[in-house]
This record gives structure tokens, C-alpha cells and sequence, in this order.
């Protein structure tokens, strides 16, 4: 069980968290630093967080790392995010000692072939872990992410496999990149922005949201247990009453 101090022990764990990491430009940029050590900041928190979620028992975790609108930034950042990822994905046997299960999730297919080939590599090793299953959203929109199952829902159709009256929800939900798993319950974006930017944008449906003005370099454990009572306050009624 969780440990989670003495007044809470009865706090429910979401099934599945996602986050939005945003707020590194602007962490670097009060701090008179170029944005790069924004993302490096970030990217050391994205691995305690990631390590954090997983000790205390949470089954599934999305974090936003790159979005397909992401590509408008100058090359020199984009370059610098591919660099800082490549780097994470080398030190893929820390997921095996912590036991997580990687997936990377998005349009890959346009990523240097190198990143490519490192991705395949660490879902592969992560593969058996039997811990959290943390799914890397990179060159990922949830628009991009729902024409792409549609597309392959039509090409069901075409080749006779499937009738149309037949795509329901879940029939939806199978062509996600996410097929599987369950639905975010708690969605976080720190940083003071209230938007999903094209995130889990079908998955999200029901989710509850927790907005923070922490920039995510800044982003403690501790923030992540505020933002898991403030779900445990939540009335989850589902339309229902
Ligand atoms: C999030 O931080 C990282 C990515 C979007 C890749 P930002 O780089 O968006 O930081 P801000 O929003 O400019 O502060
Ligand atoms: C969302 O942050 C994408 C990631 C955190 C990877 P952005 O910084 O790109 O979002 P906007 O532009 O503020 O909506
Ligand atoms: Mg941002």
C-alpha cells in the first residue's frame, strides 16, 4: 500500500494521471537563462515525478513531452528537446531497476531514425516491467491521434472487416494510441495556462482537471500529492446524479 503520511492514508489513487509539462521557457527565462536549461530542468523532473508516481502506486501516468504543434519553435530548441530525449532514452536500464513500462505514444514515424530506433529499443527492454505503465507522448495531437484511428476504422470498412453501424465509442477508443488502458482520471498542467493544447483530447472526456501556477521545473512530488487530495475532493457523478 501507498504510504502517504498519516491523515491520508484514505486518499484514492487515479488510475491514470496525465501531465501536461509545461512552464520551462519560462522558468529559464526568470532565472536570465537560454530555455535549453529550461527543458533540462525539466527533464530531471519529468524523472522524479515519473519515479515518484511509480513508488506510490500509480498504474498508469501520460506525460505531454512534445506536441505536432511544437515543431513551430525555432530548430535550435527543437534540436535541443530531440538531444535531451535521446539522452533519456539511452539511460533506459534505470526503467528496468524502477520497473516501469515505457511506451511512447504520438507519430514517431517522423522522428530521426536514430530516436526511432532507440524508442523501439526501450519498449522492448521495459516491455515485462510490471509496475507503472508511463506513456511518453512525443510529435503527439489529439486531433492528429483521432483522424488516424478514423482512417484506419474506414480502412476496416473498405476491406469488408467491419460495417459501419459497428464503430461505436469503444470501436474508437481501440485506434487510440492508448487502446487498453483506461481513461486519465486526473489531468495536471502547471504553469498557469488553462488548456489542453491538444492533449488526450477524446480521452479527457470525463477527466477532472488540476491547474497549477508552478512552473514544471519546480514541480515537487509534493505538488503531485496536492493535486491527487484535490481529485480525492472531487464528485465524479458521470452525467449521473
Ligand atoms: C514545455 O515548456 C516543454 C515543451 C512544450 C516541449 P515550454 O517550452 O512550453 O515552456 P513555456 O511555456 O515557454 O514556459
Ligand atoms: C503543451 O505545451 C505541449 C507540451 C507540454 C509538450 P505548449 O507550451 O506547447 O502549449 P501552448 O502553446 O501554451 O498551448
Ligand atoms: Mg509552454
Amino acid at each position: 500500500m501507498p504510504n502517504f503520511g498519516k491523515n491520508e492514508e484514505k486518499l484514492r489513487l487515479p488510475r491514470h494521471i496525465a501531465i501536461i509539462m509545461d512552464g520551462n521557457g519560462r522558468w529559464a527565462k526568470r532565472r536570465f537563462l537560454p530555455r535549453s536549461a529550461g527543458h533540462r530542468a525539466g527533464a530531471k523532473t519529468f524523472q522524479d515525478i515519473a519515479h515518484y508516481a511509480n513508488q506510490i502506486g500509480v498504474k498508469y501516468m501520460t506525460v505531454y513531452a512534445f506536441s505536432t504543434e511544437n515543431w513551430k519553435r525555432p530548430k535550435e530548441e527543437i534540436d535541443n528537446l530531440m538531444n535531451l530525449m535521446r539522452d533519456y532514452l539511452k539511460d533506459a536500464k534505470n526503467f528496468k531497476e524502477e520497473n516501469i513500462q515505457v511506451q511512447f505514444i504520438g507519430d514517431l514515424s517522423v522522428l530521426p531514425e536514430d530516436m526511432q530506433e532507440l524508442i523501439r529499443e526501450d519498449e522492448e527492454l521495459s516491455a515485462s516491467a510490471t509496475g507503472m505503465h508511463l506513456n511518453i507522448a512525443v510529435n503527439y495531437g489529439g486531433r492528429d491521434e483521432i483522424v488516424r484511428a478514423v482512417r484506419r476504422l474506414a480502412a476496416k470498412v473498405e476491406a469488408g472487416e467491419l460495417q459501419p453501424a459497428d464503430i461505436d465509442e469503444q470501436a474508437v477508443s481501440r485506434e487510440l494510441y492508448t487502446a487498453g488502458q483506461p481513461d486519465p482520471d486526473l489531468i495536471i498542467r502547471p504553469s498557469g495556462e488553462y488548456r489542453l493544447s491538444n492533449y488526450l483530447i477524446w480521452q479527457a472526456a470525463y477527466a477532472e482537471f488540476w491547474f497549477s501556477d508552478i512552473l514544471w521545473p519546480d514541480f515537487k512530488p509534493k505538488h503531485l500529492m496536492q493535486a491527487i487530495e484535490a481529485y480525492n475532493g472531487r464528485s465524479r457523478r458521470f452525467g449521473g446524479v
